[in-house]
């Protein structure tokens, strides 16, 4: 038990969400080709077989891959590098461009999940929307008007090339929410005046080398709070997901050039439930560090959630009181900065 004498214990899990051999995903979760989108008619409906398979995918798992998703790969592959050279740099250098009260874009190593410290370094970035109000006359919404970036010197292009990706995932975003609408019976264009200043941000994730990757994670289990996650992994695997149907955590094994989609909290709440936000994790591993991307879908933050009034009615009460998403994104970082305890930790 070396490991645990040695091992920093802010990172220990508990032993029951220690991970274990995940089951694989080969019997699991869907994979979904898109290619049918860009050959339909814009202004129609997509296809029948597709819009059933998101809406198997998005009710038995919460979780699909797509591929042939109409992001350019050069652009994937420009920030995946970038990615690398920024958290190839010192901690001294990263550490110009961290988080802050002020700022809650940028770079930070220090993030608890569910309590226990994660195996991971990551860099933020917002859609910027210099149009964007705070939620209400609470003083402590301002935070929200400074949907700024702050971009590293390092490696040179890096806001660019960010801001290039995010565009793309926009799209993927806007299509996405176009197929679950179509989904859920309604019409494509549903969801979209949701997203009229919307607060998607990215985050780019790093889990180092972890010398007891038996006792820690990458990130603890977790539910997303958004509309839906478009995740960019790596050749090497670690994101795990928790099956609706009985519990047990499934690997999602990397397929070049897919992204990994799944609905957030906010869905679950749109859908009255039907479609349910479920929760992940990553693992990290001693032989080969991780990258990964993640672009959260926010719709803007003047957006009350509630269950849609199409899919409510006499036999389907809502589930759901209505919630600011403004107010509920506020609460969370203030929650979050309040938690950064343990600053100084190095990983
Ligand atoms: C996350 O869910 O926050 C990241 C998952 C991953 O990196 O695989
Ligand atoms: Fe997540």
């Amino acid at each position: 038990m070396g490991d645990l004498e040695d091992f920093d214990h802010a990172f220990i899990q508990a032993p029951e969400h220690r991970p274990k051999l995940a089951l694989s995903d080969a019997d699991g979760i869907p994979t979904i080709d898109l290619s049918p989108i860009f050959n339909s008619v814009p202004g129609t409906d997509f296809p029948h077989h597709l819009v059933q398979q998101i809406a198997s995918a998005c009710t038995e798992w919460g979780f699909f891959l797509v591929v042939n998703h109409g992001v350019p790969p050069e652009k994937r592959r420009r920030i995946e590098a970038a990615a690398r050279e920024f958290f190839g740099q010192s901690l001294e250098e990263k550490r110009k461009v961290r988080r802050n009260e002020w700022v809650v874009t940028g770079y930070f190593d220090t993030e608890l999940t569910k309590n226990v410290r994660d195996w991971k370094e990551v860099f933020d970035f917002v859609v910027e929307d210099p149009t964007v109000i705070p939620a209400s006359s609470d003083p402590d919404d301002t935070e929200l008007t400074q949907l700024v970036n702050q971009w590293p010197e390092y490696p040179p292009e890096f806001g660019e090339i960010c801001e290039g990706y995010v565009e793309e995932l926009e799209k993927l975003g806007h299509k996405l929410m176009e197929l679950i609408a179509n989904s859920l019976g309604l019409p494509g264009k549903r969801f979209r005046d949701y997203f009229k200043g919307q607060t998607s941000s990215v985050r780019l994730n790093h889990y180092p080398l972890c010398p007891s990757p038996e006792l820690a994670l990458g990130v603890g289990r977790h539910k997303d709070p958004g509309v839906l996650t478009v995740l960019a992994q790596d050749d090497i695997g670690g994101l795990e997901v928790r099956r609706k149907r009985d519990g047990a955590w499934i690997q999602v094994k990397p397929v070049p050039d897919s992204f990994v989609v799944n609905v957030g909290d906010i869905t679950q709440v749109w859908s009255n439930e039907k479609y349910e936000s479920v929760e992940h994790r990553a693992t990290v591993n001693s032989k080969r560090d991780r990258y990964s991307i993640a672009f959260f879908f926010y719709p803007s933050h003047s957006t009350i959630v509630e269950p849609l009034e199409e899919l409510i009615g006499p036999q389907n009460p809502p589930k759901y009181k209505p919630y600011s998403f403004g107010k509920f994104l506020a609460s969370r970082k203030r929650s979050n900065f309040k938690k950064l305890n343990v600053d100084n930790i190095q990983i």
